[in-house]
């Protein structure tokens, strides 16, 4: 029997764009990871920084308020859109991978955060209906963040249970960070480099329902990698007992919301698992069943979804796109992701030393020609650093404030703009200028178009092709040519846990170094970030580095990727993240409506779910 519950005070004015209710917990990040991690970009001159944000870093720190988080306070669907939450029902998952082994820990793929996610539980999860809220609570009940912001301690909720009945208790947790941190009988432990921050040595149960951890120095986002959601606590004894065999193959041992239904091994490519009845956040999960499908082969993972075989499919390829855009019952959202394509103008090099030289070069690329080109329509444009969509992108009003960051009406006048700044500034046309381009087929032809582009501006380019290794060494060490093309991922929605990769001077994914030029007064404004507990103190900063960085015109999104979804009506709850390949993988925000089966009109692409664009 399903049974129909309107969570009132859930349900109560949830708008798709609702900010979240005013945290008495400290505010933290928003803390989609992506699969990827990689980015680099470019500084030049120093860029002047306000008064007003140049401020002592203490004064950036406040204490932060203690206090207990209420389901209904952070738990806020989008029933707006989606209408009443509903409980019961089975969601049939299609996923794009084999679900070869379940080892988050130590060999992480995405098939094992297939296993590990609704099974499993972090200390403090992301926010499932929006990246930009604050971290919610999973095991912690509630934290303190130390005073000076050097460590965290975490109050587990009582009465919290492993499926097999026994009792969590603190030294689970502790120990399952300790084997993250230290690796210790893993094969590569995908937190360590997360954890970097956390003193091992200072990490204690105070008691069976406290965690105190301390970290190296003070930091604004003291919260943000913990709640990684492969940071998954494990059952200590089980551990112990079974090794990274167990983590590989026995998915009996869970915390989360769904029990790994019986008599099931792993490797097989469906995979069901069940509603835990004592879960410890009651009020989830929604649907009774889960089924995760490992569906390699893309015209089989389409062809399921289409006889809706499965009801939720994370669209793995723009071919599969048009044919759930048109369905008049599959609804397909649509988002810009933290990937995207980057063009690089090396600074370093006359006459790119000239920042008026990179902007008439910036100005002049027709972004909307290259999404079309290279993306099939499927991208968008932005800033430098934030998603276009994300919390965190800067307002349109300052994007466009920066010459050749907002989409140009008129291509062509633009471009005359560009030749007549190149002409002031006594730009040689006659010269030849040097791509550097990696041997790859893709890279090649996105750099093609740019190529093209510089063409129409009247720059002639050769391209420079090297092999993937040597092309690196070139991004290191800032000896690539005049030009590169290249794919970034912005890992967090952060200053210093996403855009500091590109900016900071010691980053090895700063390609400036160890050469420099080094902006110095942006890594001041990072620092100042760094430990800015507030998120809209940490905000206004951001979008000052934002500015900053996109007046050098040194590295420039010609597009943000895009990520789809697909899903069928009777499907409620679903919010797209911002990272990509990011959806959140518990699947417990995600209810099934049997009302809803049959609704039609959801052709064409959404703008109404959370997170649509
Ligand atoms: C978080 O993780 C990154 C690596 O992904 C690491 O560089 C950083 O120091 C960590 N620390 C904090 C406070 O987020
Ligand atoms: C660049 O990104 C695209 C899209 O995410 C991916 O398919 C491609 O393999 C990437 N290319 C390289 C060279 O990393
Ligand atoms: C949807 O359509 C099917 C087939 O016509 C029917 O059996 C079912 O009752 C309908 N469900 C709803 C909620 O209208």
């Amino acid at each position: 029997m399903l049974v129909v519950l309107a969570l009132a005070t859930v349900a109560c004015g949830a708008a798709a764009t609702a900010t979240p209710a005013p945290a008495p917990d400290p505010i933290e990040a928003p803390a989609a990871m992506a699969d990827s991690t990689e980015a680099p970009a470019a500084m030049a001159e120093p860029t002047a920084v306000p008064e007003a944000i140049a401020k002592p870093a203490e004064e950036m720190m406040a204490k932060p308020e203690v206090g207990e988080m209420a389901f209904a306070d952070y738990w806020n669907p989008p029933t707006d859109f989606y209408g009443p939450v509903v409980y019961g029902g089975t969601l049939r998952v299609n996923y794009e991978d084999p679900l070869e082994h379940a080892n988050d820990w130590g060999a992480a793929t995405g098939a094992s955060s297939r296993y590990r996610g609704s099974t499993g539980a972090v200390l403090v999860m992301e926010n499932p209906y929006d990246a930009g809220a604050p971290v919610i609570p999973d095991l912690a009940q509630n934290w303190d963040v130390h005073e000076g912001l050097d460590g965290v301690t975490f109050h587990f909720r009582e009465g919290t249970a492993w499926h097999n009945g026994e009792p969590f208790v603190c030294e689970d947790a502790r120990f399952s960070f300790e084997t993250m941190i230290t690796g210790n009988g893993l094969t590569a432990s995908y937190m360590k480099s997360r954890l970097a921050h956390v003193v091992l040595e200072e990490m204690a149960c105070i008691d069976d329902m406290t965690l105190k951890m301390n970290f190296n120095g003070p930091t604004g986002i003291p919260l943000l990698n913990i709640s990684n959601r492969r940071g998954i606590v494990f059952n200590k004894a089980w551990f112990q007992a079974g090794g990274e065999d167990a983590m590989f193959q026995d998915v009996t041992m869970g915390i989360g919301p769904y029990k790994w239904a019986e008599g099931q091994s792993v490797g097989v490519d469906e995979q069901h698992f069940e509603k835990n009845p004592d879960y410890f956040i009651p009020e989830l999960p929604y649907v009774d069943e889960l089924v995760i499908f490992g569906i390699l082969d893309e015209s089989a993972q389409q062809a399921t979804q289409l006889a809706h075989q499965t009801d939720w499919h994370w669209v793995r390829n723009w071919g599969q796109y048009q044919a759930y855009v048109d369905h008049d019952q599959i609804i397909t959202v649509i988002r810009a992701t933290r990937g995207n394509f980057r063009l690089w103008i090396n600074a370093r090099n006359e006459p790119f030393d000239n920042v008026k030289v990179r902007q008439a070069i910036i100005m002049s690329i027709d972004r909307d020609a290259g999404i079309r080109i290279l993306q099939d329509g499927h991208g968008a444009s932005g800033g430098f650093g934030y998603a276009p969509g994300s919390p965190w992108e800067l307002p349109q009003e300052q994007l466009c404030s920066v010459p050749g960051w907002c989409i140009s009406e008129d291509m062509e006048a633009t471009r005359a703009e560009a030749k007549a700044i190149l002409d002031a500034e006594g730009f040689d046309f006659e010269r030849r200028y040097v791509f550097t381009v990696e041997s790859d087929a893709q890279v090649t032809a996105r750099a093609t178009f740019l190529q093209e582009q510089f063409r129409l501006l009247g720059i002639e380019t050769d391209f420079d092709s090297v092999e993937t290794i040597a092309y690196r060494e070139q991004e290191q060490s800032g000896t690539w040519g005049d030009f590169k093309p290249g794919n970034s991922t912005v890992v967090a929605d952060d200053p210093n846990a996403g855009v500091a990769a590109f900016l900071r001077c010691d980053s090895t994914g700063n390609h400036w170094t160890p050469n420099g030029p080094c902006d110095d007064s942006i890594v001041a404004v990072l620092d100042q970030a760094q430990v800015a507990l507030d998120v809209d103190k940490r905000q206004v900063l951001a979008h000052q580095i934002e500015l900053a960085a996109m007046k050098q015109y040194s590295s420039f999104p010609v597009y943000w990727e895009q990520e789809a979804a697909a899903f069928w009506p009777e499907v409620r709850g679903y919010a797209h993240f911002p990272a990509p390949f990011g959806s959140y993988r518990k699947f417990m925000h995600m209810w099934i409506d049997p009302d809803r089966m049959n609704d039609t009109g959801n052709a064409g692409q959404t703008t109404g779910v959370p997170g649509g664009s």
